[in-house]
């Protein structure tokens, strides 16, 4: 083969692969686990990365090499923009993580747990700092060691928080149900909140709901829920749609209200901010659960891509937090990719 047509087959084939991976961001991901999601996803990239390279066979001259030359060139502007948009967006780093232990000769960090602390000063809060861990994404699995859940929940439980928030996708399937009974507990000393996420839905909502309140633990589904610490007032607001496909009011913004919403995925960002709440907790992206080391993810399943993959943003005004989450979705693998729990103190804006 000629050194023209081999690159015009890496071409088409690249070509190719950014149509299916932008497929599998948008479309593939977002579909419950079944076998017509495996064959489909399967389907497209042999369609779409075998058949390019095949077309660049033939097509290995202008004007047909300018079609996947031009998709490649609007790929890159696309992530440029992303870059921009994110940068925009970028909110403050965590002040401390503990213990952070990424290192390239493993890859495989599934339960490698870190845990983030944020500070957040805040206009409206005049008292004490208000502790508030997040956690999101158990996905308590079957070939996971139940220990491993068990002990997420008692290290965020030491963290000594005010609030607990879970946001969604506890299990992957039911058969993990029995699992989650034995993770789940209040471990705030106000509340811990949960909202579901989309593999609650699919797996069984009502029987993943039991469990939740059996657990003792407050599941908000689309409400919202007033408590005071000190002389501050919280809201605190369940948005639950998982996969940010409806319109839905949280209330008007109060000035004397620190309002606070668990929203499983990320996508609702812009529909929430609209109504002004001061922070968003939300998970769903697990970071991409694989990433390249010192690129990022390669999947993120956001109409947004890897626009807010993981960490602190804002929003609007409104401070997002996008945790990795503890568990990981089918394969239950995470590839240099580390699950986390956010510590996020609210403090006066002084800082004390
Ligand atoms: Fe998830």
């Amino acid at each position: 083969m000629a050194l023209v047509q081999i690159g015009s087959v890496l071409l088409y084939a690249s070509a190719g692969l950014c149509v299916f991976l932008m497929l599998l961001n948008r479309v593939f991901i977002l579909m419950s686990n079944t076998r017509v999601k495996a064959a489909a996803t399967f389907s497209a990239f042999a369609v779409l990365v075998g058949g390019g390279g095949t077309l660049g066979i033939s097509l290995a001259r202008p004007p047909w090499v300018y079609a996947p030359l031009a998709l490649l060139l609007l790929v890159l502007f696309g992530e440029g923009r992303r870059a921009f948009i994110r940068r925009s967006c970028a909110g403050s780093g965590p002040v401390d993580t503990t213990p952070h232990t990424f290192n390239l000769s493993t890859p495989v960090t599934t339960t490698d747990l870190v845990l983030h602390r944020y500070r957040l000063p805040c206009s409206k809060w005049r008292d004490a700092p208000l502790r508030i861990v997040h956690l999101s994404d158990l996905h308590v699995h079957p070939t996971l060691p139940l220990e491993y859940f068990q002990e997420v929940v008692s290290l965020a439980e030491q963290s000594e928080p005010d609030l607990a928030l879970f946001t969604g996708d506890f299990i992957t399937t039911v058969a993990a149900l029995p699992e989650l009974a034995k993770v789940l507990r209040p471990i705030a000393r106000l509340q811990t909140y949960a909202v579901l996420g989309n593999h609650d839905y699919w797996a069984d909502p009502d029987a993943v709901r039991k469990v939740i309140l059996e657990s003792g633990l407050c599941l908000l589904s689309d409400e919202t829920v007033a408590l005071s610490s000190g002389s501050s007032k919280i809201a605190i607001t369940g948005y639950d749609h998982p996969w940010g496909t409806k319109e839905k009011s949280i209330g008007p913004r109060r000035d004397d209200v620190l309002h606070v919403v668990l929203s499983h995925t990320p996508d609702n960002i812009y529909r929430i901010s609209a109504s002004s709440p001061d922070v968003v907790f939300s998970g769903h992206y697990h970071a991409g659960q694989i990433r390249i080391p010192y690129i990022g993810p390669i999947v993120v399943p956001s109409v947004y891509g890897r626009r807010f993959d993981h960490g602190h943003f804002v929003v609007n005004d409104t401070h997002l937090f996008v945790a990795s989450g503890i568990g990981a979705a089918s394969p239950p693998v995470r590839i240099y990719c580390q699950p986390d729990i956010f510590v996020v103190d609210v403090t006066s804006e002084s800082g004390a």
